[in-house]
């Protein structure tokens, strides 16, 4: 049995603390947070738990033996920092820090005091985006491939917590957002070389809000983000299209209501004609109870992590690349 203790316990906090406790040999023992409120909801659910207003505090807590860290971005790293050098494994929320040399400072300590550095990059626990990483990785697309995703949302007027639109707490969503993009695209495309970005800011907030970019791969694929946090939500795009066939996220013009959309997910894939169609279909699970499970197996020795800070810096550092492109609006290198 590992016994998890939990540091920020807001939004994804409380997401994290119900995926664990969903998790056969994890046992829920303290959180700790600066807000009483947040405490307070924790508590509710977790009478048994010990509450703490410092992390510092739960971390001389001996009954806790593997630390989540899920507060506002910029504090992971000190955080995460003094966890693993109080000897507790870590799991961190995404992304994994706010720059690339705050990222470097982690692995580094994770190195130093060979504690295992997770990141929770849920969705390479995702059944979703893996039965796309399958159809990508069987050759059925061809090859190089183009990537597209267009989100938003007008994230910037309801903006629950206002830190995730300060530049130097979240960096908004071309870094919080749309690094689980980019550590996707660098699972299946390899090594990000360079971007191009242009970006406006519609909201008074620091970060940028609104931009498109496009990351290149040294393996030819590309990946073209095109996000916002200012503006109404609209259409979203998701899809794949490569020289033999074009993969669309969900049935598309395939779907039908006899479909089961709530136990199963389905992609629409067509070759170039849009002549043959087929959908592919994959079982819907929840990536953050797989996550904590995998954290958990890895704390326990039985697994080795797939989601190390190792990788996820990479991600931390096409993000930097696209911020640093967006006002110059000219090609960037990616700096690891
Ligand atoms: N993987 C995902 O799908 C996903 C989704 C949402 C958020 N996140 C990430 O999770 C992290 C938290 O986001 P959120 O939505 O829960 O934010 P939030 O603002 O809802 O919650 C953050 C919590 O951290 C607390 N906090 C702030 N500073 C603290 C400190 N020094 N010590 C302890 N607690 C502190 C706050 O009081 C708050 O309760 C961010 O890094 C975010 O990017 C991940």
């Amino acid at each position: 049995m590992v016994r998890v203790g939990f540091i920020g316990v807001g939004m994804m906090g409380m997401g994290q603390v119900n995926a664990f406790a969903q998790v056969k040999n994890a046992q829920i023992v303290a959180a700790s947070d600066t807000s009483p409120v947040s405490l307070g909801k924790f508590a509710e659910k977790h009478p048994k738990a010990k509450t703490y207003s410092h992390h510092s505090e739960l971390l001389k807590d001996n009954n806790v033996d593997a630390v989540v860290v899920v507060t506002p971005t910029y504090f992971h790293k000190d955080i995460a920092i003094e966890a693993m050098k109080s000897g507790r494994p870590v799991l961190t929320e995404k992304p994994m820090a706010r720059t690339v040399a705050d990222c470097h400072k982690m692995n580094e300590a994770s190195a130093k005091t060979k504690k295992l550095l997770m990141v929770a990059h849920c969705r390479r626990f995702d059944t979703d985006w893996g039965a796309w990483a399958k159809i990508f990785k069987s050759g059925a697309l061809g090859g190089p491939v183009l990537w597209r995703d267009v989100a938003g949302g007008a994230f910037s007027l309801y903006n629950p917590s206002g830190w995730f639109l300060d530049e130097k707490l979240g960096g908004g969503p071309l870094i919080d957002g749309a690094v689980h993009n980019y550590d996707f695209a660098n699972l299946l495309f390899g090594k990000a070389e360079s971007v191009v970005a242009s970006s406006i800011k519609l909201s008074k907030h620091t970060a940028v809000d609104t931009a498109c970019a496009v990351v290149r791969y040294e393996s030819g694929n590309q990946l073209l983000m095109s996000w916002s946090w200012a503006i109404g939500s609209g259409q979203s795009l998701r899809d794949v299209l490569g020289p033999k066939a074009a993969m669309s996220f969900g049935a598309g013009e395939l779907a039908t209501p006899e479909l089961d959309t709530t136990n199963y997910g389905y992609y629409l894939v067509a070759d170039a004609s849009r002549q043959k169609k087929k959908l592919i279909k994959f079982p819907r699970k929840d990536m953050y109870v797989v996550q904590a499970k995998h954290f958990i197996d890895c704390v326990e020795g039985k697994a080795k992590c797939i989601s190390p800070g190792t990788e996820a810096i990479k991600a931390v550092a096409v993000a930097e690349a696209i911020l640093k492109a967006g006002p110059l609006g000219r090609e960037v290198k990616v700096k690891y």
